[in-house]
């Protein structure tokens, strides 16, 4: 059944030659990683992810592959050729050891910046996040590998993460949380995972209006949907719902789903066009392990990836760029051991990294180093002083501070920085000191001392060679050039909450600087804000209408310095017609220029007619409203640089009243605003004795002798991991439906503990023990 290159399979014929046992059989997965080879198919061979190549193979960690930087700071290259030779480096290593399906990019919004997955995500704005998305997309297929675009949608938040219900209103959905896949999708991903979440009340694993009224009429999607690992609730009620494939195997599922057949709840059609989807992707990406990648050429990938992304957030009083010649103290423990990426499933194993100090060193600079704070807490005002007396004796200081590498499953709690990293910063600009601070936190955090130091370089997580790649900055060899693809926020925005079992989107369309441009609380950095060592002038913008909608706007920029530069143009819209409740501006275009030092260059970005709609819910489509729009060249959405008005011929020409809570700055809007845009708000609600199944998890059936057993079991296992990821495991691990837990926990908690857990929660108990002995029997 193997094909051969130009073979393709005979579809229809396969799916006749299938029995009905296979054909069953076929819609989950074989095991974690592979889909099932029924009659000699070969089995697709899947593996994380977005940061770089995941591949395990049963034990702890992954294969050693190169580990590029986090999505989070790819997307602040705002460079969509990068993100597209980082794709097809990730799929030239994938199909050297036979990966053949990517579970990446992860294409949801940074809604709040709490969310303790947002390093997997590009970006607060639809059309970034999309855009670059797409180009990984196209750069990971270009070698044959097929991608997988997750979680859809709307899993913003890591609480709660299998039971939370994110309530959106149409607008919102459409506009901000669904755009980014609409855009990607272009690309034509071989496939698309469902979130783990609910949306509007339904799981998105057998969400009908998410799989099918949007992912395959509206979006003409005909790729594979399948779910997150554990994400199925009932196997037929999410194929009768549009999920072709559950992932990983799970025990229970082929009788789901042989029962429902039985019954009629699902017709052998419905498994029969999930097949021929499956089948596709089958002949689309199988391939035996071919090929070798060129491991040096993307050791380098990752250092100019990385060098295209780190942000100058700010750069004052003439310390930065360093020479050589400067006698520099570097304090800090992260520059020992500087979080490089994440943890969780897009975990790489990296080939080669390299440690802020080991950048120093590779570069033959001289440094004094001192620790400055330690993550232990102990002596920290020892360590403190310390690094003050070492300060006294240099000419500047550069000093690392940072959190934890974040990791899946939990959120960060606040926007802090550990208080004795503050308060290290503090002591030395209060001694007069010159300090550069390298930040290399998720995501944004609280600065207290911003207006103090001279310079914030944000190093993020940068991947294997982003330590390097700062260092340059630092020392001019790189002109930095990435742009904020967030909000640089100190703390979450009151509106997008982000806790809870139910989550209403209260904030609806006024996601990141959307909501900034409303209220007088203004980010510490505004998104698309960078600095560079270079001054770059905006002389002039044109915009010439090539037809109906459709723009070129065309920017003349002057770089001032002698250095050469990139300078990153975004074009913003503004919708002037009053016809709808719309924000300030929203972003329709960008474009990363290249621009030799004391030259000018002229650039044109394109817009089309998609940049001025909205959702029309009352007609169900984007509409254009009729009337006058500007158009903005700005260098951050705080720095705008042009503006010229054009006249826009809308097919909408009526007028939507603004519901009272939004028509102001946003910080009082209630769950009752969020109703009146049309949406319906779930009691959060757990269930009790008598209620639960397998969709129940080990904290809901605790308060039986058996659950807290296996309660105590799982955090004593807890206990014996590295403290930073001791509570992403106990929420994975408690917060998981049982029937997850059975088929994910490699045999720890087989179906029957689960059902046994289940009968015991229910009140009975001789059921339960009885299913659960049979475990221990079957165990011996
Ligand atoms: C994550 C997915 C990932 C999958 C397989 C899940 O827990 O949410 O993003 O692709 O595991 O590792």
């Amino acid at each position: 059944m193997i094909k051969m290159d130009a073979e393709r399979l005979d579809i229809e014929k396969t799916l006749g030659a299938l029995t009905l046992d296979e054909k069953l059989r076929m819609l989950v997965g074989d095991d974690m990683w592979h889909t099932f080879g029924a009659a000699e198919l070969p089995r697709v061979r899947m593996s994380d992810g977005p940061c770089g190549l995941r591949m395990t193979d049963g034990g702890p960690s992954a294969l050693p592959a190169t580990l590029f930087p986090t999505p989070s700071m790819l997307a602040n290259s705002w460079d969509p050729a990068l993100l597209y030779d980082v794709g097809a480096a990730i799929g030239a290593e994938a199909t050297a050891v036979g990966v053949n399906l990517l579970l990446a990019p992860g294409l949801n919004i940074k809604r709040t910046p709490l969310c303790g997955r947002n390093f997997e995500y590009y970006s607060e704005d639809p059309y970034l996040s999309g855009t670059l998305g797409k180009a990984f997309v196209s750069g990971v297929q270009s070698t044959g590998v097929g991608a997988c675009v997750k979680h859809f949608a709307a899993n913003n938040t890591e609480t709660l993460r299998m039971y939370s219900d994110s309530v959106i209103d149409a607008r919102a959905l459409n506009e901000i949380y669904l755009k980014p896949f609409e855009i990607a999708l272009e690309a034509k991903p071989a496939a698309v995972m469902c979130a783990y979440n609910k949306l509007n009340s339904e799981y998105c694993s057998q969400n009908e209006y998410l799989l099918k009224t949007v992912l395959r009429d509206r979006f003409g999607y005909n790729g594979v949907t399948l779910s997150d690992w554990g994400a199925v609730r009932d196997r037929a009620a999410a194929l009768a719902a549009g999920l072709d494939l559950e992932m990983p195997y799970n025990a229970f599922s082929y009788d789901d789903l042989a029962y429902a057949l039985e019954s009629g709840d699902i017709t052998e059609h419905d498994v029969d066009e999930a097949l021929r989807r499956l089948l596709a992707l089958i002949d689309d990406v199988y391939l035996e392990p071919y090929g070798d990648f060129d491991a040096d050429a993307h050791d380098k990938l990752a250092y100019f990836a990385a060098a295209g992304s780190l942000v100058m957030l700010k750069n004052d009083g003439g310390f930065l760029p360093l020479t050589k010649d400067m006698r520099i103290a570097i304090v800090g423990e992260y520059a020992e051991c500087a979080p490089l990426q994440g943890g969780g499933s897009s975990h790489v194993t990296p080939l080669r990294s390299v440690s802020p100090l080991e950048a120093f060193s590779h570069r033959g600079i001289d440094i004094a180093y001192y620790r400055g704070y330690s993550a232990d807490k102990k002596e920290n005002a020892r360590l403190i002083e310390e690094a003050r007396q070492g300060a006294a004796e240099v000419d500047g200081v550069v000093v690392y501070v940072g959190l934890p590498a974040p990791q899946e499953g939990a959120d960060r709690k606040d926007a802090e920085l550990p208080p004795e990293q503050n308060e290290l910063i503090s002591a030395l600009v209060a001694d007069g000191r010159r300090v550069a601070v390298v930040l290399v936190t998720p995501g944004p955090v609280a600065m207290p001392w911003v207006k103090r130091v001279r310079s914030v370089l944000y190093q993020g997580l940068c991947g294997a060679n982003g330590s390097l790649a700062a260092v340059d900055v630092l020392y001019g060899r790189v002109n930095p050039r990435g742009r904020l693809a967030e909000s640089f926020s100190a703390t979450a925005r009151d509106t997008s909450r982000c806790d809870g079992l139910v989550v209403p989107y209260l904030e609806s369309i006024f996601v990141g600087y959307r909501g900034y441009d409303r209220s007088s609380v203004k980010p510490l950095f505004p998104f698309g804000h960078g600095l560079s060592f270079s001054e770059i002038s905006y002389d002039g913008m044109r915009v010439k209408r090539l037809g109906e909608n459709r723009f070129d706007v065309t920017i003349t920029l002057t770089n001032r310095s002698t250095r050469d530069a990139y300078e990153t143009v975004q074009i913003y819209v503004s919708d002037r017609t009053g016809r709808v409740m719309r924000p300030e501006k929203q972003l329709a275009g960008y474009c990363k220029v290249f621009i030799e030092g004391e030259t000018s260059t002229e650039t044109t970005v394109r817009l089309d007619g998609r940049a001025f709609e909205f959702w029309n819910e009352a007609e169900n489509k984007f509409s254009i409203p009729d009337g006058e729009f500007k158009i903005i060249a700005a260098a951050s959405a705080a720095d705008l640089r042009a503006v010229t008005t054009v006249k826009i011929d809308g097919d909408f020409t009526g007028k939507l009243d603004t519901p009272e809570g939004y028509a102001g700055d946003l910080e009082s809007v209630s769950d009752d605003d969020l109703r009146a845009l049309g949406v319906a708000i779930p009691e959060a609600r757990r269930p009790v004795k008598g209620e639960h199944t397998l969709d129940s998890s080990l904290s809901d059936v605790g308060r039986t002798l058996a659950g807290r057993i296996a309660i105590r079991a799982v955090k004593r296992r807890a206990e014996k991991l590295p403290p930073e990821e001791r509570e992403a495991f106990l929420a994975n691990a408690l917060e998981t439906p049982l029937s997850a837990v059975a088929a994910m926990s490699d045999g720890a908690v087989t179906p029957e503990t689960a059902l046994g857990l289940v009968e015991s929660a229910n009140g009975r108990f001789f059921a339960g023990l009885k299913l659960m002995l049979k475990r221990s029997r079957s165990d011996k």
